[in-house]
């Protein structure tokens, strides 16, 4: 990079993203921006990284029905583009709101959500027009980029306007351009649609800037860092990319990860220090572990938060409103939903705690259940601290079981528990002395007489 070309003053900065695609090759009924990628649209992906670029403004370019897209940039600005006649009409709708501006503008792609930061820093630092491209095995569908003999960029073109020559080139437009905010509307409306498809091109503004002796840079990332999200299959792609951002943000904070490719995050998952997750664990919206949590393999945590050095799983459910104390032990097999676990409590084997609190030092027993629901509404169960609930007991909600009460194993209980009570409603056994061994007689006499006939 030629060092007269970068600037030394800290210019202000205008984010334009385009995001007015119907994204027709998605198959889909959402605006392709809208499209989620660890549980967060792609647009807001976007947005997160400018955040960071400290701009003066941000424009979203969106299409008048595009209403959840509107919501999604708010609170910054959202213009419209009425026909989506191509890349270069879309920024078009942005001019008014840059009128007098006199810094950068950085236009960003929407369905490129995850662009690396650093490359886009050096694109801003540097005067004239500079493009993000990137070397890739698999060029289809993307405009190829023309360097001249000094390095710099001479012209984009689009893979339905390549001659057979050009579409073996690999040096590939990300479709990132950051130029001079003054430069911006007259380079525009130099751009014509004579092209295989009939529209306004972005990457036509190379050239033109170039023609007028403005430099013309590219920067170059790894084509592996953003290619841009046309089908779902990019979707999908691009998944597995935010996914590894995440774990690796995760893994440098200080969290252990047995096997990371099979840890599956959401954007707003919280992990504490020293936590440790086994493999095959998955995260929906909204988890917080506190420090020391040590997930078991096969657990699956949505909306849920968990107190310090707390053991889940294996095989552990958390559903939305599961509030976890500390040093709790859920084993496998065990669904906790809308319910308080207090500390030190022990659900270790197949259990159920629907719309429940759980008091401290209680033990939930194997098998036991809280029955919440009676066919039209959920009711609570309330149980104190210091519990004993048996195993494979039923507790048939509204119910209070308090503090230090004893419920006996295989108990359907009805009626609350007092205090320090025991709390028993099973039938009796009955004991039948040599009853077994005179039955089993019974049925071998049978069976040899059946035989010898
Ligand atoms: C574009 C580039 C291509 C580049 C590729 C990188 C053009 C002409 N082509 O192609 O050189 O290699 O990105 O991924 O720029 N959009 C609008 N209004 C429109 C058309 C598009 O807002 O009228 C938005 C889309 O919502 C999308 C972005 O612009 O976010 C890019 O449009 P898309 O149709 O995906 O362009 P590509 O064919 O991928
Ligand atoms: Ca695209």
């Amino acid at each position: 990079m030629n060092s007269s070309t970068l600037s030394n003053a800290v210019k202000p900065l205008a984010i334009v993203i385009l995001a007015a695609g119907k994204g027709s090759r998605m198959r889909s009924p959402l605006p392709k921006v809208m499209h989620k990628l660890a549980g967060k649209p792609m647009i807001n992906w976007l947005l997160d990284s400018c955040a960071a670029l400290n701009p003066d403004k941000i424009i979203v370019v969106a299409a008048p029905d595009m209403d959840d897209v509107a919501a999604a940039a708010a609170p910054h600005d959202v213009v419209f583009q009425t026909q989506q006649n191509g890349t270069a009409d879309a920024v078009k709708p942005a001019l008014p709101l840059l009128a007098g501006f006199d810094g950068q503008v950085l236009i960003l792609m929407g369905d490129e959500p995850l662009i690396p930061l650093d490359a886009l820093r050096q694109m801003i630092a540097h005067d004239g027009l500079s493009a993000l491209v990137f070397n890739t095995p698999h060029p289809h569908g993307l405009g190829r980029v023309l360097l001249n003999v000094d390095g710099s960029l001479q012209n984009i073109i689009e893979e339905k306007d390549c001659d057979a020559h050009q579409k073996l080139i690999t040096l590939c437009n990300a479709g990132t351009y950051c130029v001079p905010a003054r430069q911006l509307k007259p380079w525009l409306e130099g751009i014509g649609n004579n092209n295989a498809q009939g529209e306004y091109y972005l990457t036509d503004m190379p050239k033109i800037a170039a023609a007028q002796g403005f430099s013309t840079h590219t920067f170059t990332i790894e084509w592996t860092q953003s290619w841009g999200v046309n089908t779902r299959v990019q979707l999908a792609a691009h998944e597995a990319m935010a996914q590894n951002i995440l774990r690796e943000r995760h893994l440098n904070a200080g969290v252990w990860m047995q096997d990371p490719s099979t840890v599956y995050l959401w954007h707003d998952t919280k992990i504490g220090e020293h936590c440790r997750l086994e493999p095959n664990v998955y995260f929906g919206a909204r988890v917080v572990l506190e420090s020391g949590v040590n997930v078991k393999a096969f657990s699956h945590l949505e909306d849920a938060h968990v107190g310090a050095n707390s053991t889940l799983g294996p095989f552990a459910r958390l559903r939305p409103g599961a509030e976890i104390g500390e040093d709790v032990k859920i084993g496998n097999f065990v669904e906790v939903k809308k319910s308080t676990v207090g500390d030190r409590v022990k659900l270790s084997h197949f259990a159920y705690v629907g719309d429940a609190d759980i008091g401290e030092d209680t033990n939930f027993g194997c098998g036991a259940i809280t029955v919440n629901y009676d066919g039209f509404n959920k009711h609570r169960t309330m149980i104190g601290k210091n519990v004993m609930i048996g195993s494979n007991v039923n507790l048939i909600a509204p119910i209070e079981i308090h503090d230090g009460a004893f419920i006996a194993a295989g108990s359907t209980i009805t009626d609350n528990a007092p205090q320090d009570a025991l709390v028993i409603a099973r039938s009796k056994s009955e004991v039948r002395e040599g009853w077994a061994a005179k039955f089993r007689k019974l049925k071998n006499n049978t069976k040899e007489k059946r035989k010898a006939s």
